[in-house]
């Protein structure tokens, strides 16, 4: 037998990936990368933090085992991950109706929650936002879903589309899966309010929808806390979801590959007896996650002043961030840019979405050597003082002729 003829035509390039490989191919020395989604410094380097040197420093000295890990991760990590997510403090940790598994990174653990989902229940639809991040869409159809989407944008692209989205989760149908981005929704930016995660939340109870939240980006957009409030919508009597934890960009450990899949039940007993089916996902996919990443996190959330250190330096990258949100705008503004541009500046993440054609996209790249995803979506993190004079005059010029 031979390898099946689809696999030796060729791929797609990855929506994304593909683009930084294009970008390393250029030889223009003033290119400027916004495409990637991943967290630079002022001078456009991704760094170790302090906090997992440190971290990384005491694991060499305590020098511990390579033997596995339990399917479901080191009971230490899984237990500060939960904290990290409700606030030790939370009815949800007291009750403990809720497990949590450890995975590498949030990707594992979608793709976790798309197979224990799949192998237990009947539902094979699930609800994703249009716009949102393009390997949702793939991972959960190679799993085996059959995919809806639900409107998130107006067209204006800047704002939530509430009423759009409240519409289509209502005419979605008993034990439909339905994605919901925590914070810093990627590509867009734009987050429900409170007052919109209690709406949504309602439409769940009321159609009896299955929540899985992605929450790669917690502590990215306005703080550790103040970026979960989607949990005061979703911590109902009753109401079970999912939770895919990445801790990639918060921690800046992206090939680590560390991340976790908490699910949260009506009670003690069902989530003990749910995550016995976790396990049979995980040992099916991995067998059982990678240690080093995880004890990282593990070591520096176990340390009071590790901890204290790691949120500051969270709190810096969050604020270079925002930071760079308010100097684009600004920039735009007095550059005379035509476009609603200023609700990028509260908007949460590393993303905001410009709504470009696919010309102005093209155009960017070709004659700037300004890389950007899709429509517009930029990493604005990306930006730096030396690029931004140069990608705002790009703009201007794409979006006037
Ligand atoms: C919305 C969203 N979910 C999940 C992930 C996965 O993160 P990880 O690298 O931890 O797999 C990403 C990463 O870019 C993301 O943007």
């Amino acid at each position: 037998m031979s390898l099946p003829a689809r696999s030796l035509t060729p791929a797609p390039p990855d929506p994304i990936l593909g683009l930084t490989e294009a970008f390393r191919a250029d030889p223009r020395p003033a290119r400027v990368n916004l495409a990637v989604g991943v967290y630079v410094d002022g001078s456009g380097v991704t760094p170790v933090i302090p906090s997992v040197l440190e971290a990384e420093r005491r694991l060499l000295e305590r020098a511990g085992s390579k033997g596995y890990l339990p399917i479901d991760g080191r009971p230490s990590y899984r237990t500060a991950v939960r904290d990290l997510v409700f606030d030790a403090s939370h009815e949800i940790v007291a009750s403990r109706r809720s497990v949590t598994a450890q995975t590498p990174g949030g990707t594992g653990a979608l793709r976790v929650a798309a197979d224990f989902l799949l192998q237990t229940g009947s539902r094979r639809t699930a609800w994703l936002s249009e716009p949102t991040w393009p390997n949702h869409p793939q991972l959960f159809s190679l799993a085996g879903f059959e995919l809806r989407r639900y409107p998130y944008l107006d067209a204006s692209g800047r704002r939530l589309d509430v009423d759009g989205m409240l519409g289509a989760l209502r005419s979605a149908s008993r034990g439909d899966v339905v994605v919901l981005q925590g914070s810093c929704h990627n590509p867009s930016g734009v987050d429900p309010d409170a007052a919109t995660w209690q709406a949504v939340a309602d439409v769940i109870v009321e159609r009896d929808l299955l929540p899985i939240v992605d929450f790669a980006y917690q502590g990215f957009g306005h703080g550790l806390r103040e970026d979960a409030d989607w949990i005061e919508g979703l911590a109902r009597p009753g109401l079970e979801f999912l939770v895919a934890s990445s801790f990639s960009k918060n921690f800046a450990l992206y090939n680590e590959r560390v991340g976790a899949l908490t699910l949260v039940a009506a009670d003690e007993q069902r989530a003990a007896t749910a995550l016995g089916h976790l396990k049979i996902a995980i040992r099916a996919n991995y067998s059982n996650p990678p240690s080093h990443g995880a004890d990282i996190v593990d070591t520096i959330l176990g340390d009071p002043g590790l901890r204290t250190q790691w949120e500051a330096e969270l709190a810096g990258m969050r604020g270079r961030i925002r930071g760079n949100r308010a100097a684009f705008v600004d920039a735009l503004a007095s550059a005379g840019v035509p476009g609603d541009w200023e609700p990028l500046r509260h908007q949460r993440g590393m993303f905001a979405l410009l709504g470009l054609t696919s010309g102005q996209v093209a155009r960017l790249r070709e004659e700037f050597a300004i890389y950007v995803v899709g429509r517009g979506r930029i990493n604005v993190a990306g930006l730096t003082d030396a690029s931004l004079p140069a990608v705002v005059s790009a703009l201007g010029a794409v979006i006037l002729d």
